[in-house]
């Protein structure tokens, strides 16, 4: 049975259901991956940016014969963000190709079709059935990333601590547990604000303006997602150079994550991004020991970030896709498979 679900009220035997199967589809779609905990899960399921909403869906197997839930076996939701409804779906992996998947994508697109959203979007891992899925629904790949995945342990420390200290004269290197702080937000979102043209994807959108930024940190704290923060700031100037952003989630704390890294256009050329990419590692080891492995998502054709990712053993993993479809063609299509 599939039905609408919120997370905010759901029972922690229902949050419990939905960790079991999501810990399923890791370990059968992506078994290098760590499995994730109930830490927070339901604030990372729950917590949105103001003006964003999230709407899930269930598939829940029938109550037992003595009245006890049934497993939760499929979840769908639905971040509806500007003009694009993002979707992320997953089916249990004894319980696929029963058609479970097809009719939570379909509750989801009529949603989004009846709120007026003309475009869906999705992540989607390469080498994985959902590949097959997605395009069997009609979405078309607009975009592709490689994941890449460091092995802490396999870092060359030593090294790394030459990197630290290889930025340029006039700059200096800060590191911002939380955040940075409030008076660099500007300068921060003008950093972030100068890159956005080069900025690839649109699923996972980045903070330009202040506002946006302050907004963008509280969700993650909200979510159970701490960010670090490493900064060249430009002595003369005391504007924002360089940045780099780590984001460790009490989902999987195990496995950071690295969201952007920007050098400013005029500030190339000084081995910024080198010094707080390893500046973030070495902070990292000290205020995260059980932090193990850190990803990242870097477009093909970077090849400047690419090289720097190698230097420091990051090693590619994973195509990570964008698809996207029409919401109008995909609820036509759902309803007429009926
Ligand atoms: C993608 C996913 C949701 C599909 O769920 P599902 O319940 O098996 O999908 P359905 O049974 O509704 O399949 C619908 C159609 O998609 C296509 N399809 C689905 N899986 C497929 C596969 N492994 N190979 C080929 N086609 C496939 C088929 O056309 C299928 O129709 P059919 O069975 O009548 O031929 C499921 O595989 C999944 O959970 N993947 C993990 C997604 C995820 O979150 N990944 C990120 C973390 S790993």
């Amino acid at each position: 049975m599939v039905r609408e679900w919120d997370p905010r009220t759901a029972s922690s035997a229902e949050i419990a259901s939905l960790l079991d199967t999501l810990n399923a589809v890791l370990a059968a779609d992506l078994p290098q991956d760590p499995p994730w905990r109930a830490n927070s899960l339901r604030e990372y399921l729950s917590e949105v940016m103001p003006g964003e909403r999230r709407i899930s869906w269930i598939a829940q197997e029938d109550p037992a014969p003595d009245g006890a839930p049934g497993a939760i076996v499929g979840h769908v939701h639905v971040l509806l963000l500007g003009g694009i409804g993002v979707l992320e779906v997953l089916t249990h992996p004894a319980r696929r190709r029963t058609g479970i998947g097809r009719e939570l994508v379909r509750v989801a697109a009529r949603r989004a079709w009846d709120e007026g959203f003309q475009s869906i979007g999705v992540e989607v891992v390469g080498d994985t059935p959902a590949v097959a899925f997605y395009e069997a629904l009609g979405f078309t790949r607009e975009y592709v990333e490689t994941r890449s995945v460091l092995d802490l342990g396999a870092v060359d420390w030593p090294a790394l601590t030459e990197m630290d200290t290889g930025v340029g004269a006039g700059y200096h290197v800060e590191f911002c547990p939380g955040g940075p702080p409030d008076e660099l937000i500007e300068a921060y979102a003008r950093a972030k604000a100068e890159v956005r043209d080069m900025d690839d994807g649109e699923l996972r959108p980045s903070s330009y303006d202040p506002e946006r930024l302050r907004d963008s940190l509280a969700t993650l704290h909200r979510r159970g997602m701490k960010p670090y923060i490493v900064l060249a700031l430009h002595e003369q100037s005391g504007e924002v150079a360089g940045l780099t952003e780590v984001v460790v989630p009490a989902q999987h704390p195990t496995r950071a994550d690295q969201y952007d890294t920007i050098v400013v256009r005029d500030h190339r050329g000084h081995g910024i991004d080198r010094a707080i990419k390893a500046r973030m590692l070495l902070e990292l080891r000290s205020a995260e020991p059980e932090v193990a492995e850190v990803q990242t998502w870097n477009a093909q054709a970077n090849e400047s970030m690419l090289k720097v990712n190698a230097e420091l053993g990051y090693r590619p993993d994973r195509d990570w896709c964008e698809y996207s479809v029409d919401v109008a063609e995909l609820v036509h299509r759902l309803d007429s498979h009926r």
